[in-house]
């Protein structure tokens, strides 16, 4: 394969720019000729297409966000879109395609390569939802951005003595507010996978409080429910003070961290490897700190791990 092209594509996620730098210098390297698509599937759609070079991709492997921006595309999802994107993509002389987003993207990635156009996904989601990877490029970013917030609330409800529920991303997944949670010291951890009772999120915190803690912290994943309505509940059956903080977007910008950075870079310059040898149809996923490839259609059937141990940790290290 000899000329290749890239896109980002749903929720960006800090490193996506260093999994794109990857992909440009490794297929460079390969004497390959990489095609930047700009907008996610908006751009194959409509030919928002240039030619990356060396030099292109220079100055971004520290910065958030997406120099090709990103994109939801509904037309992509018809039948109509898809033709057209193929149009485009033949005109281009595109011969395979690199997809770096979340599993709806792997999605689109999956219809091009049945459309005849081999296509590697990369994860590229701070919610770490992606069920063949242990973690996806974003993820640890996220989670630093969330332990920040943690730290600076902290210092205030310790000064106060109240308690704060800082609500925060993940989409369906708990990953963001368990690691997050750990890391943070959190009091307690609520996520979609287990199930939870709110009396004994009370009884911990009263507890807590019996015992002199003079802050205390509940991570609410966004899966879930509403910081606002937990707030009222709990303070109406602890009469703690409580205050809540959503944290928002400000979980999806930012430096990206060493770790992002690094596994970027390891799963762009990996997909490039499987499209130079005519490899299409693949997730590039880390697990055990290995860099491999998964079916797409397998990685999209399979259903993410919820680390239990993890979360049973933290409630022993919060009592
Ligand atoms: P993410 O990739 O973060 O999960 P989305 O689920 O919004 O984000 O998907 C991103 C884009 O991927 C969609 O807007 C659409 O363009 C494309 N996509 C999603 N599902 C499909 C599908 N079944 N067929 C074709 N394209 C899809
Ligand atoms: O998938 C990434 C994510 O940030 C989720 O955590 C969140 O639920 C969603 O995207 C927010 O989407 P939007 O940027 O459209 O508000």
């Amino acid at each position: 394969m000899k000329t290749i092209g890239v896109l980002t594509s749903g929720g960006d996620a800090p490193g996506m720019n260093a999994a794109i730098r990857a992909v440009v210098r490794t297929a460079i390297f390969n004497n390959m000729k990489v095609l930047g698509v700009k907008r996610g599937y908006n751009g194959l759609i409509h030919g928002e297409i240039d030619e990356m070079d060396v030099a292109s991709v220079g100055d971004i492997v520290h910065r958030g966000g997406t120099i090709l921006r990103t994109a939801r595309c509904q037309e992509f999802k018809t039948p109509e879109g898809q033709k057209m994107a193929l149009d485009m993509i033949n005109h281009f002389g595109i011969e395979g395609m690199v997809v770096i987003g979340g599993d709806g993207s792997f999605r689109g990635a999956q219809v091009l390569s049945r459309m005849g156009v081999p296509s590697v996904a990369i994860p590229g989601t701070i919610d770490n939802d992606i069920a063949c990877s242990d973690f996806s490029i974003g993820f640890d970013t996220a989670v630093n951005t969330v332990l920040d917030a943690i730290n600076k609330i902290r210092d205030t409800i310790t000064s106060h003595g109240r308690a704060n529920i800082i609500q925060v991303m993940g989409r369906n997944a708990g990953d963001i507010a368990l690691y997050a949670g750990v890391g943070g010291g959190a009091e307690n951890i609520i996520v979609p996978e287990i199930p939870f009772d709110v009396d004994d999120i009370c009884n911990r915190l009263l507890e807590g409080k019996k015992r002199g803690k003079l802050s205390q912290i509940i991570v609410l994943a966004e899966g879930v429910g509403n910081a606002s309505e937990f707030a009222k509940i709990i303070e109406a059956k602890t009469g703690i003070e409580i205050r809540e903080t959503i944290l928002g977007h400000i979980q999806r910008g930012g430096n990206p961290t060493s770790f992002d950075r690094i596994l970027a870079s390891r799963m762009g310059a990996h997909a490039v490897g499987l499209l130079r040898d005519g490899i299409g149809n693949r997730v590039v996923c880390i697990r055990n700190n290995s860099i491999i490839d998964e079916d797409i259609e397998k990685a999209l059937s399979m259903t993410k791990e919820f680390d239990k141990e993890l979360y049973a940790l933290s409630k022993v290290l919060s009592i």
